[in-house]
């Protein structure tokens, strides 16, 4: 039967998002056949809470060419077991693959029990889906096994990092953002991206679809639930709120077209990633921002340092070769605003670095981070976001420069953000970071240098890297650095320790690659030192 969105849903922004999501346009399939198998980009669970979490799944029986399905919307069955050969079924029921959302699927189960591992399928006529495995947040637990990532760039590389993660089955996966790129640079590429650099909402999708045919990738998602956050690549290099790197180049132009491009971004991505309809906003916008607890053992404050933060300081001059964006392949990095080096100190910049306005996480999101920190009933209190809060200095000694798409160019709200953890005496605050490329541990320190928080920032997934050895000498406070091997990190946290493996894979063109433990380090709760045991 055709359905119709009631006008009422309009009046109410977030209201009006969700019922996008679950009410289809247009026709309802009444029979069901396809091409070939409709489940190609496999299945995926994120956003767990005590009684449930959210399923994912996208019809695409050719995932490069979705126009087969058309303008038809489809019901697909889904079903939560205990057991993997589903004998024991804990929730079952019929969702919507809307047309204009992709025929993507995100169905919010609840009703089920704290703490426990479940297995879900969908299912399509005489199609079955893949199964994958999903965990509900406990109401109380001695212990968590979770793994970060960032960082995944399709054309630099296979995704092994994303198997060995799966191999491992944490109870919780955590992605940092650049889950995809949005275009290719460098030289040296295993494959190739489908389309030119995404622009349109047909190419984000594009992009997402083929990243979600990688077998790796799809084990990844169906080993456990994924907590997402995103950095720039999602929709653009270096940008910042509505800013794009090419502002300076097109002006309202300019403007106008990335608002549309941001918001082709953040749709794509809310379609094939497995996040709560309710996080949808009215005019494009996502509520990322949120926070998970595990139990009374971890709190995590998933922060989104994109959508609401101010340019960042200082920019490249615009130039005809920066602003060439006809040729965006080229200029990717090069734009004429992002990010780049800065002397913070400088006078021609001083000024604006420090502009107490600025802001990293918006205005919003501060004061809700603050409540969220002030509130917690957590041993641990984990920060997941996109880029470096602990400085990582470059340059000469006498004139150290930073990256000002990086929290110290955001000097004001990186001491705001450190200030709440201090005021309100946040319990064993862990900063979980990615964007460099590179494996870090370091010690978070304020302007007077006290530690106030351990930063675990992982690799790449697959990218070419970036050695920071040179500069170790400028960056005391960094007690670990490995800048060779894309990888992830993962943890297992009780009580009374925090462990953290920096696993390494040795090259990201061999699909067969090994992982190797380059380093193990063990946080004791109570103490902002960091121990290497391994
Ligand atoms: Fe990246």
């Amino acid at each position: 039967m055709p359905q119709k969105l009631s006008r009422r849903a309009f009046v109410h922004r977030s209201a009006a998002a969700a019922a996008l999501a679950a009410m289809p346009f247009g026709r309802v399939a009444a029979q069901v056949r396809f091409s070939s198998y409709p489940f190609k980009l496999g299945v995926a669970s994120g956003d767990p809470s005590p009684d449930g979490f959210v399923l994912w799944t996208r019809l695409a029986p050719e995932p490069l060419e979705p126009g087969e399905l058309g303008r038809v919307t489809f019901e697909v069955d889904w079903e939560v077991a205990d057991d993997p050969g589903f004998g024991r079924i804990a929730a079952r029921g019929r969702a919507f693959a809307p047309a204009h959302l992709a025929h993507s699927v995100h169905v919010e189960v609840g009703g089920l029990q704290p703490g426990q591992e479940y297995f879900y399928r969908f299912r399509l006529g005489r199609y079955d889906s893949p199964i994958g495995r999903a965990l509900t947040a406990p109401a109380s637990t001695e212990s968590l096994r979770f793994a970060f990532s960032s960082c995944a760039h399709y054309e630099h590389g296979f995704f092994s990092a994303y198997r060995y993660m799966a191999d491992d089955r944490p109870d919780l996966m955590i992605a940092l953002g650049d889950y995809i790129y949005e275009d290719g640079y460098g030289e040296r590429r295993v494959r190739l991206f489908d389309t030119r650099e995404a622009r349109t909402l047909a190419e984000y999708r594009n992009r997402y679809a083929q990243y979600r045919t990688d077998p790796d990738l799809q084990a990844a998602h169906e080993a456990c639930p994924w907590l997402l956050t995103w950095d720039d690549h999602e929709v653009d290099n270096d940008y910042a709120g509505f800013t794009s790197e090419h502002e300076l180049c097109g002006g309202e132009a300019e403007r106008i077209a990335f608002r549309k491009r941001r918001a082709a971004a953040y749709q794509a991505w809310f379609e094939h990633m497995p996040v709560r309809p309710s996080r949808l906003r009215a005019g494009g916008g996502i509520r990322l921002y949120d926070t998970l607890d595990w139990g009374k053992l971890a709190r995590f404050c998933l922060l989104d340092t994109r959508q609401y933060r101010s340019p960042q300081a200082c920019p490249r001059e615009p130039t005809p070769t920066r602003c060439d964006t006809e040729t965006g392949r080229k200029l990717l990095f090069i734009g004429a605003g992002g990010g780049r080096l800065i002397d913070p100190t400088d006078p021609s910049c001083k000024g604006e670095v420090e502009d107490r306005a600025r802001t990293m996480l918006g205005e919003e999101q501060e004061r809700w981070l603050d409540a969220a920190l002030a509130e917690s009933p957590a041993r641990w209190n984990l920060l997941a976001q996109s880029v470096a809060v602990a400085a990582i200095r470059e340059g000469a000694p006498e004139r150290p420069l930073v990256h000002s798409d990086s929290w110290p160019a955001y000097p004001a709200a990186r001491e705001r953000l450190l200030q709440s953890l201090s005021r309100h005496r946040v319990s064993n605050p862990v900063v979980l970071t990615g964007d460099v490329h590179a494996f870090f541990l370091s010690e978070v320190r304020d302007a007077d240098q006290r530690p106030v928080a351990v930063e675990l920032v992982t690799s790449s997934i697959a990218t070419n890297n970036k050695d920071w050895t040179k500069v170790l000498p400028l960056n005391p406070h960094i007690r670990f650095h490995d800048g060779t091997h894309s990888g992830y990190v993962r943890c297992t946290l009780d009580r009374d320790r925090l462990q953290a493996d920096f696993v390494g894979i040795d090259d990201i063109r061999d699909p067969r690659t090994p992982r190797a433990v380059l380093a193990s380090f063990e946080v004791a709760a109570g103490s902002s030192e960091p121990r290497r045991i391994g």
